[in-house]
């Protein structure tokens, strides 16, 4: 892949989260979703490469854009990509004007990210210090107990972050009773495993079930940032059952970063929808919108912080479009 690439593909999140962020507050997450995947997949046709959506919108006759096995990308000598898709990472979020909607993206060269089917997946992430101390089978309060000693911390200074889900009763618990603090979180378990790599957001675990897909983009951006996600898929009935035999997935395994993302080359790219620990949201400040993103390459280790400006009357693009 070229290095610049990782510049282009901060355009197209760019383009989503401000798409996405018009409708911020009207109680419309579908809209916005939309608004958000036909500015991703516009913006995708003018970068140069020859990407494949492994993780997207859904089946081709279920998403009419970004949907999984859809081409993207201007160049056929391009580099060959996987390229999963998140284009509003957290739409009820935006519908409510809440914190931590992403647009957000991962690109890995051709068969090196994991095709997670679109279903619940149990999920333990964290940042640089606790990678190789935590394991996904190990109780909350060992897996706490050993983020604490990885991070010097005392116990009651840890902070997990889990979705907020009666499915997460149990681990609520257990989580209050080896004595650490938590932050529960409404939607957005992306930024949720993120943050634990960032000291500044003073989140240090993440835990619980969220979706597949949102493990897989969780883990490249990990990748780069040497923390570490593990996931066991969920399967919910028969029928995704069979699903993960048809794709050759075995639903018992624990999936580690290798599995969720091979070789050592891969981006992943967010612009913040709303405001989020890591992330502003998407300002609008009469004929301009701000943004503010991230854009990371595993291969060279680069965490970029990417703050823009854009014309709304030069890029109508950007533009809400009723
Ligand atoms: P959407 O943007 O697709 O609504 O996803 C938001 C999200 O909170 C994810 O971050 C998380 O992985 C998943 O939904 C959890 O699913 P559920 O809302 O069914 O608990």
């Amino acid at each position: 892949m070229e290095r610049g690439l990782s510049m282009e593909l901060v355009r197209v999140t760019e383009a989503a989260g401000v798409a996405a962020a018009r409708w911020m507050g009207r109680g419309l997450s579908n809209e916005a979703d939309h608004a958000a995947t036909e500015a991703m997949r516009m913006v995708f046709d003018t970068i140069p490469m020859r990407g494949t959506v492994v993780i997207g919108e859904g089946e081709m006759d279920e998403a009419p854009m970004l949907y999984i096995g859809e081409e993207l990308g201007s160049d056929e000598n391009g580099p060959e990509v996987d390229v999963a898709v998140d284009p509003l990472e957290g739409t009820s979020i935006v519908a409510s004007g809440g914190w931590n909607a992403l647009a957000v993206l991962a690109i890995a060269d051709r068969g090196n990210l994991l095709h997670a089917p679109d279903m619940y997946m149990n999920k333990i992430a964290v940042g640089p210090e606790a990678v190789g101390k935590v394991h996904i089978d190990a109780s909350v309060k060992e897996n706490i107990e050993a983020v604490a000693k990885a991070k010097n911390k005392d116990i009651e200074d840890v902070v997990a972050t889990v979705l907020n889900r009666p499915r997460h009763d149990k681990i609520i618990q257990e989580i209050r009773e080896a004595g650490a603090r938590i932050k529960l979180i409404n939607d957005g378990d992306v930024a949720g495993a993120l943050n634990t790599a960032f000291g500044e957001t003073g989140v240090d675990i993440l835990f619980g079930i969220g979706g597949a897909p949102e493990g897989v983009i969780s883990a490249v951006g990990l990748k780069t940032l040497g923390g570490e996600i593990q996931g066991r898929l969920m399967p919910s009935n028969d029928e995704e059952i069979d699903r993960c035999k048809k794709m050759g997935i075995d639903v018992d395994k624990i999936l580690y970063m290798n599995d969720f993302v091979k070789g050592d080359d891969a981006i992943f790219a967010a612009t913040g929808v709303t405001d989020g620990e890591l992330l502003r949201g998407v300002r609008f400040t009469g004929g301009y919108s701000e943004t503010h993103s991230l854009v990371m390459r595993s291969k060279s280790g680069t965490v970029r912080f990417v703050e823009g400006r854009h014309s709304m009357k030069k890029k109508p693009l950007l533009v809400m479009q009723e």
